[in-house]
């Protein structure tokens, strides 16, 4: 598995892992980001089950597993969080594991015995050695209880499934960076037209995250987006007609 550096401070390092080689055709191929501050660590959608073997070899590369303090879930999906009661095997018995409120009781179905920390509607900040980390509300994209993770101080979002890319392995390069954005659209648009639902709550992050200052993008599927890029990335989405489904269900009737 590859691991980025997304931002590098002297202790203080934003990592993503991904482009696993050992990963199954039939799941989704993931970005597991990881936030080091000194001797605390958090995870941020640490992934599915079966990427947790690769993946925990890749980050004790890296960091050593007593200092996960933090897991963080953007929503409840299986690609996010199957793999939770594995890291609770190996990770500190208090290490801290944020959840959506309302997905904190469905969560629970993969790990009965996890304490949750539920994320209120508005989001809430995390203080972690000298990062500051912003859990900002990112509802209905596409969960309706979603979240991203902002840090002002490196400038990097983590986005969830926004700005999600489904590259075939043949189109991937050596980075995990986007190259060339024109080329990459058409691995991000059948993904946001479908799996994005309101552009009403599409509108509300582009307003909210506009006025941040970004220098990484990094979402939990695909390429990551950086310099211009970003604001590439706000431009295009900001376009795109979303809700795909809908017209199945008019032609169903
Ligand atoms: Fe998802
Ligand atoms: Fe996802």
């Amino acid at each position: 598995m590859k691991c980025t550096t997304l931002f590098h401070r002297e202790d203080y390092r934003w990592l993503a892992f991904g482009q696993d080689p050992s990963r199954p055709d039939n799941v989704i191929d993931t970005n597991q980001v990881v936030v080091v501050s000194g001797n605390s660590v958090m995870l941020l959608d640490p992934g599915g089950m079966e990427v947790f073997p690769p993946m925990m070899a890749a980050l004790t590369r890296e960091v050593r597993i007593d200092q996960i303090k933090h897991v963080f879930f953007s929503h409840q999906d299986p690609d996010v969080c199957s793999s939770l009661p594995l890291w609770r095997q190996v990770c500190p018995g208090d290490m801290k594991v944020y959840v959506p409120w309302m997905w904190a009781g469905f969560v629970s179905h993969f790990d009965r015995d996890a304490r949750l920390e539920k994320i209120p509607d508005e989001g809430m900040d995390v203080t972690m050695g000298d990062a500051r980390l912003r859990i900002l509300p990112a509802h209905y994209l596409h969960s309706p209880g979603n979240y991203h993770v902002y840090d002002p101080a490196a400038k990097v979002l983590f986005s969830g499934d926004v700005g999600a890319a489904l590259v075939p392995p043949q189109s991937r390069r050596d980075s995990l960076f986007v190259h060339d954005f024109s080329s990459h659209v058409q691995f991000m648009e059948a993904f946001h037209k479908r799996w994005m639902g309101s552009a009403r709550a599409r509108d509300a992050w582009i307003d909210m995250v506009s006025r941040l200052e970004i220098d990484v993008l990094a979402p939990q599927h695909g390429l990551i987006f950086r310099g211009d890029d970003v604001k590439r990335f706000l431009e295009w989405f900001s376009a795109l007609d979303i809700g795909s489904g809908l017209a199945a269900m008019r032609r169903g009737r």
